[in-house]
């Protein structure tokens, strides 16, 4: 597995994966804003096919904030997820933003699993 920047190619296999991971879509509109605004994006790709992504920002002087993290259903619980939090959590330590925010439903109990395993909550 490897984690790199997501380029434009990536944004419709980006939104595959979106849509069969959440009932709400950013949609193509927002992943190509973001892209373009230079947001963190990057993506994780195993056997040279693109497995999830992840989305972060600077929300104010030293917070960071995830905005979106997923994985495409067939290619769960291999550590992508994990890699791709780790590789933001290093930007936003280079960055000096000690603090990192998230949302996430209650209801949703897999990536608050996840995220407890980073102690973010
Ligand atoms: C949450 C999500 C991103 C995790 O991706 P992943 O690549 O499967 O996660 P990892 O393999 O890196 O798992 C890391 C840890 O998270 C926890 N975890 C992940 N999936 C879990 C599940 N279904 N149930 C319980 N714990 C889970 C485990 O502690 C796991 O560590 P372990 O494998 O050593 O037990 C993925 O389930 C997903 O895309 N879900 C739909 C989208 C979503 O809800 N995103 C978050 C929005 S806030």
């Amino acid at each position: 597995m490897k984690i790199r920047e997501c380029r434009q190619e990536d944004l419709d296999r980006v939104l595959e994966i979106e849509n069969m991971s959440f009932d709400e879509s950013y949609g193509m509109l927002m992943f190509q804003k973001l892209l373009d605004i230079g947001a963190g994006f990057l993506v994780c790709e195993f056997n040279d096919i693109v497995i999830g992504y992840i989305l972060f920002w600077i929300k104010n002087e030293g917070e960071g904030h995830i905005i979106s993290i997923a994985v495409d259903e067939k290619y769960r619980c291999l550590g992508a997820a994990t890699l791709l939090l780790s590789r933001a959590i290093l930007g936003f330590k280079i960055a000096n933003q000690e603090l990192v925010t998230l949302e996430v439903r209650e209801s949703n109990t897999a990536p608050i699993e996840f995220y407890k395993s980073f102690v973010l909550l």
